[in-house]
C-alpha cells in the first residue's frame, strides 16, 4: 500500500519481473479500515503518525486486522538518540547510479520531525519524493500505545537486525509485534 503511484509502479514492475503475485493498494493506511485478515502487516520505511492518538488509532485497526499469532513489523527511530542529528542531509548509492537523498528538520513545537526523502535513478531519469511528519515518542511511550492497542507481546530490535535494541546507542529499532 503505498499514497504514491509512483512507488506503486515501480513495485509492480519489481513483482513482474520477480514472477510475484501481489496485489497493490493506492491509498493512506491511516484511512483504512483493513476488512481483510493478514498474517503479517509490515511497513518498511514508511511507519509515520503525526500524534500519540494517531499512533493509538493506527496501532489498534492494525491490531484487529492481524489474525491470532499474526505480527506486525516497523522500524523506528530512536527518539532519544536521533533528535540531536537533526538538521539532516544525507545522499547515499542505494545500487548503482540509484542515490536516495533524505533531509530533516526537528520541530520543538511538534516535538517531531519533517522529512522529505528522494529516491533518483540516474539510468531512468525516474524521482520518487515523499514528504512525511513524524512524531518522535520516546520507546517507552511507543511501548505504552501497543499495550492500549492490545498487544501484550512484541520484542524491540536492533534496526532490520535480529539483535536486541540498544536504546543507549542505537539510532533506530524494529519491533516486532504478535497479536
Ligand atoms: C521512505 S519511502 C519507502 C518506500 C518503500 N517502502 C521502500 O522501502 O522502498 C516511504 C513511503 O511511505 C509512503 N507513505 C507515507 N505515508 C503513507 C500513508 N499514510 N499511507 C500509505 N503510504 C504512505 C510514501 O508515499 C513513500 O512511498
Amino acid at each position: 500500500m503505498d499514497l504514491s503511484s509512483n512507488f506503486l509502479s515501480e513495485a509492480r514492475e519489481i513483482t513482474q519481473r520477480e514472477n510475484l503475485e501481489i496485489k497493490f493498494i493506492f491509498g493512506d493506511y491511516n484511512e483504512m479500515r483493513f476488512e481483510e485478515r493478514f498474517s503479517v502487516i509490515f511497513f518498511e520505511g514508511s511507519f509515520f503518525y503525526k500524534s500519540r492518538e494517531g499512533l493509538v488509532s493506527l496501532l489498534t485497526r492494525i491490531y484487529k486486522a492481524l489474525t491470532p499469532n499474526g505480527r506486525l513489523y516497523f522500524e523506528h527511530p530512536n527518539q532519544s538518540k536521533i533528535k540531536n542529528q537533526f538538521p539532516m542531509v544525507n545522499l547515499s548509492e542505494i545500487e548503482k547510479n540509484v542515490f536516495v537523498l533524505q533531509t530533516g528538520e526537528y520541530d520543538e513545537d511538534d516535538s517531531g520531525s519533517r522529512n522529505t526523502w528522494l529516491k533518483i535513478d540516474l539510468k531512468t531519469q525516474v524521482h520518487y519524493k515523499c514528504d512525511f511528519f513524524l512524531k518522535h515518542l520516546s520507546t517507552d511511550e511507543i511501548k505504552n500505545c501497543l499495550v492500549e492497542a492490545g498487544f501484550g507481546n512484541f520484542h524491540f530490535y536492533k534496526k532490520r537486525r535480529i539483535e536486541d535494541f540498544d536504546p543507549g546507542n542505537d539510532d533506530g529499532f524494529s519491533l516486532v509485534a504478535k497479536r
